[in-house]
């Protein structure tokens, strides 16, 4: 699909030293306007042609999926002026962001600091430090179209709940929320096992308390908040439903519409 060019040579530059590395060396060479691939992308772990195809085929899912919500809600991405990617990364899915919105008013989050400076260096948008407690979050803007990818499949219910509201709160009125969720059939089709030993070994306990809780939560060895989480349909809509003020209208739900894996909502703020 795309070349790889000066990737492999990106991918020696020792760990630690990457925070400091000029501008030239943490961009690649994507073509045309998708910008350039930190040197240590989380979502990319390997250095052939085939994963930075699936990267680039997970980033665009995201983009075809919020354009589905959009349209479900009436809009288009000609309407949105202010968006919000959270987390975003290291642009997997803001580079594709960056084809329809004017970066400026693109605000890209994360905990992880390194990935906030990268993509106001790389994308020209607004950066915001994200934190453990999603409480404190404020952004500079409202926003037309929150993209939350694979945050909420890894946070304890009252981190998820917190977050809901926060973003929510966060929506101009008529705004569209986007996020996905890890669903039923990760137990089933390539989900869980793929985590990790952890989770082949605790995939039984996990799906009996699903099936008891309409979710279920197992934080990995050593974190404190941040783990494996898997949601029922049911329990997101009722959880939204009683836990958010703001009137939330369930547009459009793709179960694992991301890239043939995790399901993904959309809900509109009404007015
Ligand atoms: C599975 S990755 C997804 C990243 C991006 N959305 C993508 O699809 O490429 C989950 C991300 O959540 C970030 N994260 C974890 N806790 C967070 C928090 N409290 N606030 C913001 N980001 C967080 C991690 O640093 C990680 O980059």
């Amino acid at each position: 699909m795309m070349k790889v060019k000066r990737f492999l040579l990106k991918r020696v530059v020792p760990r630690g030293l990457h925070s400091s590395l000029p501008a030239l060396l943490t961009t690649s060479t994507l073509p045309g306007s998708l910008g350039g691939v930190y040197c240590y992308d989380q979502m990319l772990t390997r250095t052939s042609q085939s994963a930075l195809d699936v990267y680039l085929a997970a980033g665009k899912s995201a983009l075809d999926n919020c354009e589905a919500a959009l349209a479900a809600a009436g809009r288009t991405f000609k309407d949105v002026r202010t968006c919000l990617d959270l987390p975003c990364g290291h642009g997997r899915v803001l580079r594709w962001f960056c084809t329809k919105i004017d970066p400026a008013g693109i605000t890209a989050c994360e905990i992880d600091r390194s990935a906030v400076d990268f993509c106001r260096r790389t994308f020209g948008v607004k950066g915001v430090y994200s934190s453990d407690d999603l409480n404190q979050l404020t952004f500079p803007d409202a926003y037309d179209l929150i993209w939350v990818g694979s945050l909420f499949t890894h946070l304890d219910p009252a981190r998820c709940v917190a977050l809901w509201r926060k973003l929510s709160a966060a929506l101009r009125p008529g705004g569209v929320l986007v996020f996905t969720t890890h669903g039923e059939s990760c137990f089933t089709r390539p989900g869980l096992p793929a985590y990790g030993r952890q989770f082949r070994e605790t995939g039984d306990r996990m799906k009996a308390e699903y099936q008891r809780d309409g979710y279920c939560y197992a934080p990995y060895e050593g974190a404190d908040y941040y783990g494996i989480t898997v949601h029922s349909e049911d329990y997101v809509k009722k959880t939204i439903a009683r836990e958010v003020p703001e009137r939330m209208e369930l547009v459009r739900f793709a179960p694992r519409g991301w890239a043939d894996h995790q399901d993904v909502w959309a809900y509109r703020r009404t007015a």
